[in-house]
C-alpha cells in the first residue's frame, strides 16, 4: 500500500513548496532505502529518540538490524517518506503463533522520525498505515509503551485514540537513571 499525501501550508526550505509525503509497507529495502533507514536512525538516535538505543551502534550494526526487520515473518515494516527519501518508521510485531489467547493484539513499535522530518503529519499517518495494516490483518486492538519523555509521542497517540493503561517507573535506563514508561493501548 502506498498513499502519497500532499501537505498544504508547510515548506521544507526557505522556499515555499509543498512536500511529498508517503507512507507505505515494506517488504524490501534496496541500498538506497537502507542507506536512508540507516541515516534517519542515527539522527533519530542522537536526537534521544532511537526506539532504545541511548547511542548509535555502528553502521553495520544498523544495516544489519533492518535487514533482520525485513526477515522476521512476525514484523511489519511501515515507513515514511518526505520528498522521497526515508524520513522514519514504524513496526507492528505481531504476536508469536503459540500466543492463541492474545492472537487478537498487536504492538506497535518502534515508532520514530528523523528530526528534519518531524511536525509535517508524518507520525499520524505512519500510526493510522499501521492501524489499517492491524485492522485488515484481523487484529482488533493496538497496544504500545514509550518513554513519559516522549511529550510528542504521547500527544501523537492521544490525539489518534489511545488510552494510556499503565505506567512502569523502571521502564528505561538511559544514562544511569531510570526513566518512566507508560502503556497505551487503542481498539480498533
Ligand atoms: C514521535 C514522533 C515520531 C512524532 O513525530 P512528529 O513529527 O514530531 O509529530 P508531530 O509534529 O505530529 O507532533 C506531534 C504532536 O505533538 C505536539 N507537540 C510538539 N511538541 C510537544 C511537546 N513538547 N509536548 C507535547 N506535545 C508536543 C505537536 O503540536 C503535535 O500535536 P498536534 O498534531 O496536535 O499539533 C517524533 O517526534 C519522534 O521520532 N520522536 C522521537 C522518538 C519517539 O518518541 N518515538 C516514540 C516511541 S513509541
Amino acid at each position: 500500500m502506498n498513499d502519497e499525501y500532499i501537505i498544504a501550508d508547510k515548506s521544507l526550505t526557505s522556499q515555499s513548496r509543498e512536500p511529498i509525503l508517503t507512507v507505505e509497507t515494506l517488504d524490501d529495502l534496496d541500498a538506497s532505502d537502507l542507506s536512508e533507514i540507516c541515516d534517519a536512525t542515527e539522527e533519530a538516535i542522537q536526537a534521544g529518540g532511537g526506539f532504545g538505543w541511548v547511542s548509535p551502534p555502528s553502521r553495520s550494526v544498523l544495516e544489519n538490524y533492518w535487514r533482520g526487520v525485513l526477515l522476521i515473518p512476525d514484523r511489519v515494516l511501515i515507513i515514511g517518506k518526505l520528498d522521497h527519501v526515508i524520513a522514519g518508521s514504524c513496526q507492528i510485531l505481531k504476536p508469536p503463533q503459540n500466543n492463541e489467547a492474545q492472537a487478537f493484539s498487536c504492538q506497535l513499535t518502534t515508532f520514530f522520525l528523523a528530526p528534519w522530518a518531524r511536525g509535517y503529519v508524518m507520525a499520524s499517518q505512519l500510526v493510522i498505515e499501521a492501524e489499517n495494516y492491524a485492522k485488515s490483518n484481523s487484529f482488533n486492538t493496538i497496544n504500545l509503551d514509550v518513554r513519559a519523555t516522549q511529550d510528542r509521542a504521547i500527544h501523537s497517540f492521544e490525539t489518534l485514540g489511545f488510552t494510556k493503561i499503565g505506567t512502569h517507573p523502571n521502564y528505561a535506563l538511559v544514562d544511569g537513571e531510570y526513566v518512566t514508561g507508560y502503556y497505551f493501548t487503542k481498539q480498533i
